[in-house]
């Protein structure tokens, strides 16, 4: 009896571990920036400083940030040029967008 409670405490830490894990929302700073430097820095610029017409995205606290990427994905109209900045918040998913946030308020 005292080894199948032990089996069941070790199953149950492993799973605890796991689904810790899968609800991990802590923002990971350096994959923000592999994304951020694949996606967004052609636009954004190297340090999110603006280029030409695209904005400056540094300066800004994360969670205006997590708010204007998760509302172009949901499809709102933010600005004049939002079907350009569309289609690439599409492809960020939940923790994309954190991560992209906290790097580039990182560069603040
Ligand atoms: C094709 C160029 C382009 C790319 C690539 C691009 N953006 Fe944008 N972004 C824009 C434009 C243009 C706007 C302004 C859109 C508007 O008028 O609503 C914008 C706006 C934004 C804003 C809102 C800024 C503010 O102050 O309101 C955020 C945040 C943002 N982009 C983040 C990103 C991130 C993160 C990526 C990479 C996943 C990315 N952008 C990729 C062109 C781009």
């Amino acid at each position: 009896m005292k080894h199948y409670s032990l089996v069941a405490a070790v199953l149950t830490a492993i799973a605890f571990a796991s689904s810790a894990e899968a609800e991990d929302t802590d923002p990971n700073v350096e994959a923000g920036k592999t994304v951020y430097k694949k996606d967004c820095r052609g636009c954004h610029g190297p340090t999110a400083k603006g280029l030409a017409s695209f904005p400056k995205l540094v300066g800004h606290p994360a969670d205006y940030l997590v708010d204007k990427l998760t509302r172009y994905r949901a499809g709102e109209r933010l600005g004049p040029n939002t079907p350009l900045m569309a289609p690439r918040a599409q492809k960020l998913s939940d923790d994309d967008i954190v991560n992209i946030a906290h790097f580039i308020a990182s560069l603040n």
